[in-house]
């Protein structure tokens, strides 16, 4: 296996005694895990612009797999949709690999490839191209982030992007203070399980005082077993990325930020209403906005970004083509609209963050059509059946959109031709 400094070496021993995330395959047969980035409907909205066919087949590949959350869950996606191609599992851990195959196997997944290996090797290796590449949560581990992305960016082809998962500091409030600790107490060179028990004893006796134990964003010390700890509070190599400091690394890679997610976790406008801070905010460009969200909320412990190469014109995303079909991203359209508030206002939480957004009028008349299967024109068509204006529905239509595409629950589906 392919290591490059000791740090490094010690990576891959802890993915081989601590696959992550801990997942058992027998829990494939009662749910499924869904999530950000490499949900299928996502890649098609943000990466392709709701404009690359269904019938198309996707190569993806997921670049430091893990146990399989990703993988799983794109290729059964795939799978149930009825969508051709293939998702290639690529990673160091063997231990790993068995998990995510096992999982597979549970669900009968026949899209799948499993490739042992370094993702740093990936220019040499013969791999790809592929039309969408996963890295999740691997980047801020390796030795050289802008080596892990530009190996990455070698085997994506023409058209294609990306959807990647770093750390941010500000969210991970306590985390670094505890591993400084443990540095100390559990030195790398000692066995993972050997850290494991000095850290949970260190845990049990941490005072409360520490900024960890008042963290309620991370949990993963808590919940994640012996794997989630291990990686949280022992691992040998963890950078965090500040937002300016990610968009850093996506332009040195001549790679664009398609969008964060959630894009409106982003928008400083989301909560600050004083007319003197819009007027202000009004001045920054995207990435300062971003900033300045992220320095604001101090929430937000990973980001989340599509990335398109950056000389590539940006997807078009057609909201306004009659043709283009919405899709809710894990709601059910009619039950929302059942359970809108009178005053059209939908509060959305992310973690603690609770921000208002206004919807139109028809938005529930609206919500309670789109189905995934329906476009734009026919439920316009069935809005104004009911009595709506037709003006009324266009505009409240893009107000919802804009709206909701902020969120990341309306997205627009892959044409099928
Ligand atoms: C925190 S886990 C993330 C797993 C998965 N992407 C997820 O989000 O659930 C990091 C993974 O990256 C893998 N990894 C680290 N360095 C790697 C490298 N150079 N090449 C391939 N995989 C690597 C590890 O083996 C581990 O499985």
């Amino acid at each position: 296996m392919t290591t490059r400094d000791a740090p490094d070496a010690a990576l891959a021993a802890q993915y081989e005694a601590f696959p992550y995330p801990a997942r058992d395959p027998r829990e494939e047969a009662k749910r499924l895990i869904v999530g950000s980035p490499s949900h299928l409907r996502e890649i098609d909205h943000w990466v392709f612009g709701a404009r690359r066919p269904a019938a198309t087949p996707l190569r993806a590949l997921m670049a430091g797999g893990g146990s399989g959350d990703g993988t799983i869950m794109l290729a059964q996606q795939m799978t149930r949709l009825g969508r051709p191609g293939q998702v290639t599992w690529l990673d160091r851990s063997a231990a790993a690999k068995r998990v995510a195959m096992a999982r597979a196997e549970a669900r009968g997944l026949t899209n799948l490839a499993f490739e042992e290996g370094s993702l740093l090797d990936l220019p040499r290796s013969g791999l790809g191209p592929f039309d969408y590449i996963d890295c999740c949560g691997v980047l801020h581990h390796l030795p050289d982030p802008a080596e892990g992305l530009a190996a990455l960016v070698s085997v994506l082809a023409p058209g294609g992007g990306m959807g990647i998962m770093v750390y941010a500091p500000h969210g991970r409030t306590g985390v670094y203070m505890l591993q400084d600790a443990l540095r100390l107490l559990a030195p790398p060179d000692q066995s993972p399980q050997a850290r494991v028990e000095i850290a949970r004893r260190l845990w049990k006796q941490t005072p409360d005082t520490a900024w960890l134990k008042k963290n309620p964003w991370i949990d993963d010390h808590l919940k994640g077993g012996d794997a989630g700890l291990y990686d949280l509070l022992l691992n040998p190599r963890d950078v965090a990325f500040t937002i300016p400091q990610l968009a850093h690394l996506v332009a040195g890679a001549g790679l664009r930020i398609e969008t964060l997610v959630e894009p409106l976790r982003y928008d400083p406008d989301s909560y600050l209403t004083d007319p003197k801070l819009r007027a202000l905010t009004a001045g920054l460009d995207p990435v300062q906005r971003a900033a300045l969200a992220e320095a604001t909320c101090g929430n937000m412990g990973i980001h989340i970004a599509y990335l398109t190469r950056a000389e590539a014109p940006p997807p078009p995303r057609p909201w306004g083509d009659d043709a283009a079909v919405p899709v809710l991203r894990e709601i059910d359209g009619p039950l929302l609209a059942k359970n809108l508030r009178a005053d059209g206002v939908l509060t959305v939480t992310f973690d603690d963050l609770r921000v208002p957004v206004p919807l139109p009028r028809l938005a529930g008349t609206i919500l309670a059509k789109v189905d995934g299967v329906r476009s734009w024109g026919e439920i316009m068509a069935m809005v104004a059946a009911g009595g709506a204006s037709a003006e009324q529905a266009a505009r409240d239509r893009i107000a919802l959109s804009a709206a909701m595409e902020r969120m990341n629950r309306l997205l627009l589906a892959a044409p099928a031709v």
